[in-house]
C-alpha cells in the first residue's frame, strides 16, 4: 500500500555523508576504532552501565559491537560515536533506530564513572542533536530512561529534552519491569541551555 507522504529523512542521505567528528565542550564524538575494545569492556564492568543498559560485554562481544557500527551507517539504521577526552573513549552515544518515514530517532548514552559529573553526556547529547536536526534532518529525537535513573533524566533535561510522560513497565531490567520516562526534542524546539 503506497504511503501518501514522502520520507522525512530520505533513504541515501545518511549513507552519502561521512560520519562526522563532533566537538562537545571538552569532549569529542568520533567514530569507534577497533583499538577501543578494552575501554568498552571496562565500561560494561561498571554496575550502573550494566544495570541501565541491561547488557554485559565480553572482549569478543566488544569487538563485534565496535565493528557493527559502519554497517549500521551504510544500512542507515543507526549510528554510534565514542565520547572521548584527549582521544580516549570515556563513553558512547548513539542513534539507536532511525525511522526514515517519520524522521524520528531515539538516543542512548553512557559515560564511565571516572568521567561523570563534568557535562560529558549532556554536552554530547546537545552536540549530536544539533547535527541530527541540522544535517541529517530528523524531525524528532527521543530518550527513554527508567524512572529510577535520575542521572539520565537530568542529562536529557539539560540537553533540552522535554519530559512527555511515563510509559508503564515499558522495559525489563535485571530486577524486573521499570516504568520509563520519554523525553523528546523537536527540530522546531529552541536550543538547550549551554553547560
Ligand atoms: C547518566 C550518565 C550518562 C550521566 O553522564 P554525565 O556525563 O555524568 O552527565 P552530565 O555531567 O552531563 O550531567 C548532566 C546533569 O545530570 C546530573 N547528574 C549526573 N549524575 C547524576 C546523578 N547520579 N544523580 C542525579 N543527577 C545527576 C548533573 O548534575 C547534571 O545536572 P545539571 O544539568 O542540573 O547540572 C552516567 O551517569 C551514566 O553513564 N550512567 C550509567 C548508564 C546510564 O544511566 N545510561 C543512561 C541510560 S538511559
Amino acid at each position: 500500500m503506497p504511503r501518501t507522504t514522502s520520507d522525512a529523512v530520505p533513504h541515501g542521505r545518511l549513507r552519502a555523508l561521512e560520519q562526522p567528528v563532533l566537538e562537545a565542550g571538552a569532549c569529542t564524538l568520533r567514530p569507534w576504532r577497533a583499538t577501543d575494545r578494552a575501554q568498552v569492556v571496562a565500561a560494561f564492568a561498571d554496575p550502573d552501565i550494566q544495570r541501565w543498559h541491561a547488557r554485559s560485554m565480553t572482549q569478543d562481544e566488544a569487538t563485534a559491537w565496535i565493528a557493527h557500527w559502519p554497517g549500521r551507517w551504510t544500512e542507515e539504521t543507526g549510528a554510534g560515536w565514542a565520547l572521548t577526552l584527549h582521544d580516549e573513549p570515556v563513553g558512547q552515544i548513539s542513534l539507536r533506530h532511525l525511522n526514515h518515514a517519520d524522521g524520528i530517532t531515539d538516543v542512548s548514552y553512557w559515560v564511565v564513572p571516572a568521567a561523570r559529573g563534568r557535562g560529558v553526556a549532556s554536552s554530547a547529547l546537545t552536540a549530536l542533536s544539533g547535527w541530527a536536526f541540522g544535517v541529517l534532518g530528523v524531525h524528532r529525537i527521543f530518550v527513554d530512561h527508567s524512572t529510577r535513573n535520575p542521572a539520565s533524566c537530568a542529562v536529557a533535561t539539560r540537553a533540552g529534552y522535554q519530559l512527555e510522560g511515563t510509559k508503564r513497565e515499558d522495559a525489563l531490567h535485571a530486577d524486573g519491569w521499570h516504568d520509563m520516562h520519554t523525553h523528546s526534542r523537536l527540530a522546531t524546539d529552541g536550543t538547550a541551555r549551554p553547560h
